[in-house]
């Protein structure tokens, strides 16, 4: 199908706080979302998956200060291990947005004086309890303690009171029209149960909200009353307009929002199933289809979460076992909705019985005798039994099944239902033992079929598998010589019997090891000495260093990208030819001042488009509290020179 006849579908995570390292929590999210959105894509739909960070106010401000840092240098810092995090994962996102980008900051001014404009924004005093860590005021129902204080009751925090000048969003004025709005779209929150919550929420009535702080200074400040930061929630939820191109490429934007499902977990809910249709229909766009509220994931009862001082590191146990054994885990475990226990014996459990017993033991037989009795080689050969037809038959209804669970995102009972077909086909090994068919010249042909059966069925489930297990899936077709890859394939060309007569197969490498636990608890002790922000210093290799063209470059010209505040536009010569680069030092230099001067360029850096210009190379800056401070050359060095 042409990429432009597919049916879009947008598929969002929240974006996470750079308060602190990701966890467990944060991976479960993103996991759920990529394995919907490679479902999606092997559906024929042209999907939009988006992720990133969370990087402005109190609470980050506040962790960088006791970190000893700059707000921007923590979360550049932490950013990495965010990404580091989902490449491990093996996260197919198409873009990762950080609420620092200058594109989402003048994103979020533009709505902002839209709805000020129209009078749904108006100045004021506040006064109430606000949760820092969670960065949101509470709501007035909840109960002072006896010290006189309240208590956040998401986090478990004390709240402080603030009093501040502060511009409001009327949230009361919509009151009706989200009811409205839920009672003809039923399925907007989901679980059903959720939606209850939200409704009889808004139905006891809701005041307007303080969005913009004064005693917040790391945020987006308003151009024209810049005193006032922009509330970090409001500057947060439109990361999903910026994030898919709003204010900067409106084509793409308008291909895929309004976005089909915004994945949150139940800790963020109102925030995204009352503010954020608030906000939108105040500035006039079309609404989501659906918020969906995962359930959490708790180790001894307690949410794991940084401020319960509970969180697990999933990289202990990626580096051991791979990204699929944890995004299988995570997903097979609870329904979407519910919460979850983990533990290290409940997962070691899970990965020992159903990854290496039934699956990777399977595939182990099913090659390691084609190989043996076939030279490796998959044949189709031998009349079809009914017990044969039935593992065939058995696929048809799996198929279908399989396709309507991934779709309505029950992918825990997607993979209950693989998983009694995997069994199937461990049974039908089991009666037609091919190991004895072997041993008598007269039943090769029987000993074909049974292989070539097995091997369909093999074929079959891991592509079935793929959407969860990605890395697993790819190895199995390599393994069965196959040359294509499941995630280019569409669920509906998928056929049993899809393995060519004749392929040569591979010996696999033990799928999924035996995990022992007495070990496993070993190395995570080991592990978890080195506390997560003593991360050393990674070091590249001379050669990698040898391929960046760094040279001297003039500045010939210099003017301010109109329509932005950071953006500057420059004509550079380095030597051989003139360059057009773009970069963000509008704030610290003015264009005059940089005509003729001799700065570091970077030259073979791919080009990126910026505001949609080509900016062909990068110069080098000191960041000095988020400020670009650009080394300048003293002496007369002749543009085009290496800088090595
Ligand atoms: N920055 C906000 C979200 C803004 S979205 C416009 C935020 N960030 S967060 O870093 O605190 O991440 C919250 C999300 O992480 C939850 O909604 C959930 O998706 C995930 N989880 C964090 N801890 C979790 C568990 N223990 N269990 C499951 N998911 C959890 O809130």
């Amino acid at each position: 199908m042409e990429e432009n006849s597919k049916p879009s579908f947008y598929i969002t995570t929240p974006i996470y706080y750079v308060n602190d390292v990701p966890h467990i929590g944060h991976a479960y999210t993103t996991i759920i979302a990529d394995a919907i959105g490679r479902f999606k894509k092997l559906a024929g739909y042209d999907v939009f998956f988006l992720t990133g960070t969370d990087e402005h106010g109190q609470k980050v401000e506040k962790a960088a200060v006791e970190k000893g840092m700059t707000p921007i240098q923590l979360a550049d810092k932490v950013v990495i291990r965010f990404k580091k995090l989902w490449e491990a994962l093996n996260i197919s996102f198409d873009y990762f947005i950080r609420t620092t980008q200058s594109f989402h900051e003048q994103g979020v001014q533009k709505i902002f004086q839209k709805l000020k404009d129209k009078g749904d924004i108006y100045k004021g005093i506040y006064e109430g309890w606000y949760c820092v860590s969670d960065e949101t005021f509470l709501s007035e129902d909840v109960r002072l303690e006896n010290g006189g204080h309240k208590i956040c009751p998401d986090c478990g925090k004390k709240a402080n009171v603030v009093s501040e000048e502060c511009y409001f969003f009327k949230l009361s004025a919509y009151q009706e029209h989200l009811i409205a709005f839920y009672q003809k779209n039923p399925t907007f929150v989901r679980p059903q149960s959720r939606m209850n919550e939200v409704v009889s929420f808004v139905r006891q009535g809701l005041k307007d909200l303080s969005i913009t702080r004064t005693t917040v200074k790391w945020g987006i400040s308003l151009p024209d009353d810049p005193a006032h930061t922009i509330y970090v929630w409001f500057d947060a939820l439109h990361n999903y307009l910026t994030g898919t191109g709003y204010d900067r490429d409106m084509k793409l934007f308008e291909k895929y929002w309004p976005a089909t499902i915004h994945l949150i977990g139940k800790d963020i809910l109102r925030h995204h199933a009352v503010l954020w249709p608030a906000f939108l229909m105040a500035a006039g766009f079309p609404l989501p289809k659906t918020v969906y509220a995962h359930g959490w994931w708790l180790k001894d009862k307690t949410k794991i979460s940084k401020s319960k001082g509970n969180v697990l590191d999933p990289h202990i146990i990626l580096r051991s076992f791979g990204p699929d054994p944890l995004r299988y885990f995570l997903l097979r475990e609870i329904p979407i909705g519910l919460d979850g226990n983990f533990s290290h014996e409940g997962f070691i459990h899970r990965v020992n019985s159903d990854l290496s017993n039934d699956l990777g033991n399977l595939v182990q037989r099913v090659l390691t005798m084609t190989t043996k009795y076939f030279d490796g080689k998959i044949v189709d050969i031998g009349a079809e039994e009914a017990e044969d037809t039935h593992l065939r038959n058995g696929y048809e209804s799996l198929k279908k099944r399989v396709y309507r669970y991934y779709d309505k995102y029950s992918l825990n009972r997607a993979l209950e239902d693989i998983w009694t077909f995997i069994n199937s086909v461990n049974r039908y090994l089991a009666d037609n033992e091919p190991w004895k068919l072997a041993k008598d010249k007269t039943q090769k042909k029987r000993l074909g079929r049974v292989l070539y059966q097995s091997s369909c069925a093999l074929h079959v489930t891991a592509y079935l598998l793929y959407p969860v297990m990605p890395e697993s899936a790819e190895k199995i077709w390599r393994y069965l010589g196959e040359d294509r890859s499941p995630g280019g394939e569409s669920f509906s060309s998928i056929e049993f019997d899809g393995l060519k007569s004749g392929q040569k197969a591979l010996q696999p490498e033990p799928l999924f090891p035996r995990i022992n636990l007495k070990d496993f608890l070993e190395e995570e002790e080991k592990t978890q000495v080195v506390p997560a922000e003593e991360e050393k210093m990674e070091f590249i290799a001379f050669d990698d260093f040898k391929k960046m063209d760094f040279r001297v470059g003039e500045i010939l010209k210099a003017e301010k990208v109109e329509g932005t505040q950071k953006l500057i536009k420059m004509e550079v010569s380095i030597g051989t030819e003139n360059r057009t680069m773009v970069a963000g030092i509008a704030e610290e230099y003015a264009p005059d001042e940089l005509e003729g001067k001799k700065i570091v360029v970077i030259v073979n850096l791919q080009p990126a488009v910026i505001r949609g210009i080509e900016s062909q190379g990068m110069l080098l800056a000191a960041d000095v509290d988020g400020k670009a401070v650009i080394p300048f050359f003293v002496e007369d060095v002749p543009a085009g020179a290496k800088v090595r």
